[in-house]
């Protein structure tokens, strides 16, 4: 596993979501409530991007279907969605945000 540096905690400042990507892989990056949170980009259902969804109540909103994942687990929350997102270890230094993400073939 690597850490990658992936955004500014400054970034968040008028967005709760950020679109990023580490290793190939696309990621939504999430600030609730202090904290920050990374998951798959993509949602489970039909592939459409999370980072243009709403964060409501600490659920990301999928713009396509209105699927809802808990952001903190990235557990699906009932139907259209019924796979969780991959969820990935971050951590915030001086105002870095950091996201730990197995290489590419790894
Ligand atoms: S693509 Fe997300 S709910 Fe259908």
């Amino acid at each position: 596993m690597t850490w990658h540096a992936v955004a500014a905690l400054a970034e968040f400042e008028d967005r709760p979501v950020l679109a990023r990507e580490a290793e190939g892989q696309a990621l939504a990056l999430y600030r609730l409530d202090g904290a920050v949170y990374a998951t798959q980009a993509r949602c489970t259902h039909a592939g459409a991007l999370l980072t243009e969804g709403e964060v409501v109540e600490g659920y990301i909103e999928c713009p396509l279907h209105y699927g809802l994942f808990e952001i903190a687990t990235g557990r699906a929350q009932g139907g259209p969605v019924c796979r969780d997102l991959a969820t990935y270890p971050v951590r915030v230094e001086d105002g870095q945000v950091w996201v730990e993400i197995a290489p590419v073939g790894a």
